[in-house]
Formats: C-alpha cells, sequence, structure tokens
C-alpha cells in the first residue's frame, strides 16, 4: 500500500480506502462483508468510510461494521482510521435529517454506539443542507472535536463558495479540517476546482464513487448483469442510468486500459491517483475479487501524455457526468 499524508496535517491515508455505503448492510451477505473488510485491513487498506445513513436499514452498515471490528479486529483499534458522517436522512422526521447541531451531536453519538467505539477519528458534515447556516455546523463539529467524540472533522459535497467558510471557520475556532470529500471519477470532474481550492487550504482531499458506481468497469459492456448495482433495487445506480453514450465511452477507455496491461477499473482509480494532492480514493466493492482487482491499480504505469489525451478528449463529452 501506499500512504499519503491528507493535506497539511502529519496523519496518513492509504492511497486506496474502503467504503461501507452499499454491500454492508443488513440486506447484504454479512460473510462477504466481513471477507471483504479482512482483506482490505490485511492489504494495508486502514481507512473506513462510514456513514450514519449506510445500509440499507440505514445503520446497519455501522452495526456490521462494529460486529466484525468486535469479532477480528478489536486489538487493531489504533492502527485505523475510522470515520462517519451526519446529515443524509437517517429517519423520517425532523430531527432525522440535515446538519444541524441537533442532528449532528445525536448523530455522532448514535454512531459510536452502533460501532462499539469510544470515539471516530474524522466526523464529517455530510453535506450542506441548503438551510442552517454553516457557523452552526462547523462549531458542531468543532464541539465532537473538543469533547473528545471525534478526533478530526472533514466536510463533503459542500459548494465551492461554501467550501471556503467552511475552512476558515473551522481554522479560526482550532480545528482545520482535515479532508474534504467529494465525488470524482472520469464521469465526474465536476470537483476539480474544489480540489484546487482543498489543496491550497491544506485540506486533504478524497475521490468518491471513484467508478462511477461501477460503469466505469467492463460490466455494463453487454447489458445490466443480474446481482449488479443498477439492476438491485437497494442499489443508488439507476437502470436509466446506463446510457449508450456512457456504455460506448467506456468500451473506449476500456482499450486504453487494455494498451497500459490493466482492468477499466484499475486505470480509472489510477487515473485518481495521478493527481498527487489526492490522498485517497474510497473503494465501494460487493466480492473480495473485486477488491483484489482494485488493489493492483496502484501498480500500474505511468500514463503517457499521448493517453492523457486520449482520456481526457473520451470524458469530455457531453452527457457522460454521473
Ligand atoms: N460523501 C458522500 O456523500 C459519499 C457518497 C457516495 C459514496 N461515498 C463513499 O465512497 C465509497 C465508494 O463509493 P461507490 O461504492 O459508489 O464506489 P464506486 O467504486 O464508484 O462503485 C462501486 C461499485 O462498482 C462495482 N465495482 C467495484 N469494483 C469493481 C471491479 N473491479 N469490477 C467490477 N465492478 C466493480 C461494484 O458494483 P456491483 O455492486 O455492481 O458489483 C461496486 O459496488 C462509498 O462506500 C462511501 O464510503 C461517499
Amino acid at each position: 500500500m501506499i500512504y499519503r499524508y491528507c493535506g497539511a496535517s502529519g496523519v496518513q491515508l492509504p492511497v486506496l480506502s474502503l467504503g461501507l455505503w452499499h454491500n454492508f448492510g443488513s440486506v447484504d451477505d454479512f460473510s462477504v462483508a466481513e471477507a471483504m473488510l479482512l482483506k482490505a485491513f490485511d492489504s494495508g487498506i486502514c481507512h473506513f468510510d462510514l456513514a450514519n445513513n449506510y445500509g440499507p436499514v440505514p445503520g446497519s452498515a455501522e452495526e456490521n461494521f462494529g460486529r466484525i471490528l468486535k469479532r477480528h479486529l478489536s486489538a487493531h483499534r489504533d492502527e485505523m482510521l475510522i470515520t462517519s458522517k451526519a446529515g443524509h436522512d437517517m429517519w423520517p422526521g425532523v430531527y432525522g435529517t440535515g446538519s444541524s447541531r441537533k442532528n449532528i451531536i445525536a448523530s455522532c453519538d448514535q454512531s459510536l454506539r452502533r460501532m462499539g467505539l469510544d470515539y471516530v477519528d474524522v466526523f464529517y458534515s455530510h453535506r450542506y443542507d441548503g438551510v442552517t447556516p454553516v457557523e452552526e455546523t462547523m462549531q458542531a463539529l468543532v464541539d465532537l472535536v473538543r469533547s473528545g467524540k471525534a478526533l478530526y472533522v472533514g466536510i463533503s459535497k459542500y459548494p465551492l463558495e461554501l467550501q471556503q467558510r467552511c475552512y476558515d471557520y473551522l481554522r479560526e475556532h482550532d480545528t482545520p479540517c482535515l479532508v474534504s470529500q467529494y465525488r470524482a471519477s472520469m464521469f465526474n470532474t465536476l470537483a476539480r476546482p474544489n480540489l484546487d481550492l482543498a489543496a491550497r487550504e491544506g485540506s486533504g482531499f478524497i475521490c468518491f464513487s471513484p467508478l462511477a458506481q461501477g460503469l466505469l468497469t467492463g460490466k455494463y459492456l453487454n447489458g445490466i448483469p443480474e446481482g449488479s448495482r443498477a439492476a438491485k433495487d437497494s442499489g443508488f445506480l439507476q437502470r436509466t442510468q446506463v446510457t449508450a453514450e456512457r456504455v460506448q465511452a467506456a468500451r473506449e477507455l476500456s482499450l486504453i486500459a487494455e494498451e497500459r496491461g490493466q482492468s477499466l477499473a484499475q486505470m480509472a482509480i489510477q487515473w485518481l491517483l495521478s493527481d498527487e494532492r489526492v490522498t485517497s480514493v474510497i473503494l465501494g466493492t460487493s466480492s473480495v475479487r473485486q477488491l483484489e482487482d482494485n488493489l493492483r491499480s496502484i501498480e500500474g504505469p505511468d500514463f503517457s501524455s499521448d493517453q492523457l489525451q486520449r482520456i481526457e478528449a473520451i470524458i469530455s463529452r457531453e452527457g457522460l457526468t454521473l
């Protein structure tokens, strides 16, 4: 594994992290979740990305993570960087969602109980909710650190104009923003300005959904396979998002990957990491085999400028962003 310092901090993250958004919930096969988590840890992935609402059902990914931790990894807590978040819908009702102080503080307590932890390494505001003043949310994060429930704080998906305000507020309150998390892949380059700002401000930067939820793999080249995220009712990827344009782009990208001697998934992950300002890419996998495939993304050859140009020409087409 390769590790990078997270922004201007003294803490390092593996360039590949494991996310528990899908495939770790109560609807999923626990033995597969357990095997993936242990394989990840044994491979040097010591950073695990969770959130209150991960499941389904919401909360069950944290519960399963806690079970696996207790069963196999409790002696290794200090070797792991565990994160959680609050801000998206957890339960129906006014206190079950959003970025208010009420939700952030209570949600962190609930996450700690579900995972059986005394503290999380990073607690994130999962999103700007469109209403709560940034100062209210950021102060709640600062107070989580002061109370010892989180060691660091992070933000996720904040629009550019608010991202700067978050950094300023947190720095002024002696709790610099450790890390900023944004959707980023060959099919989504909208966060490039957010990365520029994070890098300038000394925040680490983490890419999520690096494979556009599976579209940047070979899996949808010949239709929507049974059991895939797009085919599942509980999956976030919709069948209608598997468009002819995206499949064609993936087909052309996979030819470049083949030339490079790697899978499309490996190339798509390595491409994100080729920007040294990216601290880590969060993998989401549904099998140990996928995890093994993606782990090899750090072994690929450097990109030639010709390959980078050809990739850019494909991914800058209209209609791909997801
Ligand atoms: N901050 C936020 O708001 C936010 C939002 C979204 C995600 N995240 C984080 O980012 C993590 C990753 O997101 P993601 O799951 O969308 O990542 P992703 O890498 O874009 O998609 C993962 C899916 O791609 C397929 N896949 C992965 N590797 C493959 C391979 N080698 N071959 C074939 N198919 C492969 C699997 O789908 P199948 O199930 O079809 O096999 C897998 O579930 C999440 O777990 C979460 O921690 C954060």
